[in-house]
């Protein structure tokens, strides 16, 4: 109920904006962490739009998370340049050794991973974000101690 009461007070307040759902669904998200199911609903209902197309938009756009977060957030670009310099391997390595895969969480809620496409950190790539601090020139050893770290 919560949920809805806080989402319906969301729309309101921005519903007037021309192409108001991308607002209301960052405002949600900033809100909650993440677009809970139970606000579907209230925002379809608000903009005149079925469950369907909300959703549609949420699974789209891989900047909304439907599911909350893990405590730990591990953004690896995986744009060009940082591609270039062995990020690949590298993600796919993290990706191991938390036996998750992008976009996922692990069970316990200790972390979340997802690909981000170029950080600006070019220049130190491979670069990663780990809750919100940006790390540079990410090597295999960072790699396994940034695993250990997030599941400590
Ligand atoms: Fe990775 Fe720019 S491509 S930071």
């Amino acid at each position: 109920a919560e949920i809805a009461l806080k989402t319906e007070a969301i729309v309101g307040r921005l519903k007037p904006l021309e192409g108001p759902l991308l607002p209301i669904l960052h405002d949600v998200q900033k809100e909650f962490g993440y677009v809970p199911k139970a606000a579907l609903p209230v925002i379809a209902n608000g903009l005149n739009l079925s469950r369907a197309e909300v959703h549609g938009v949420v699974s789209f756009y891989h900047d909304y998370r439907e599911e909350p977060a893990g405590r730990h957030v591990i953004k690896m670009c995986r744009a060009e340049a940082c591609q270039s310099m062995g990020g690949d391997e590298l993600g796919e390595r993290l990706l191991d050794l938390l036996g998750l895969d992008w976009h996922g969480t692990s069970d316990d809620g200790a972390v979340t991973i997802e690909p981000v496409y170029c950080l600006g950190l070019c220049a130190c790539a491979p670069a990663a974000m780990v809750d919100g601090q940006v790390i540079g020139r990410l090597d295999d050893r960072m790699v396994t101690e940034l695993a250990r770290a997030v599941k400590a």
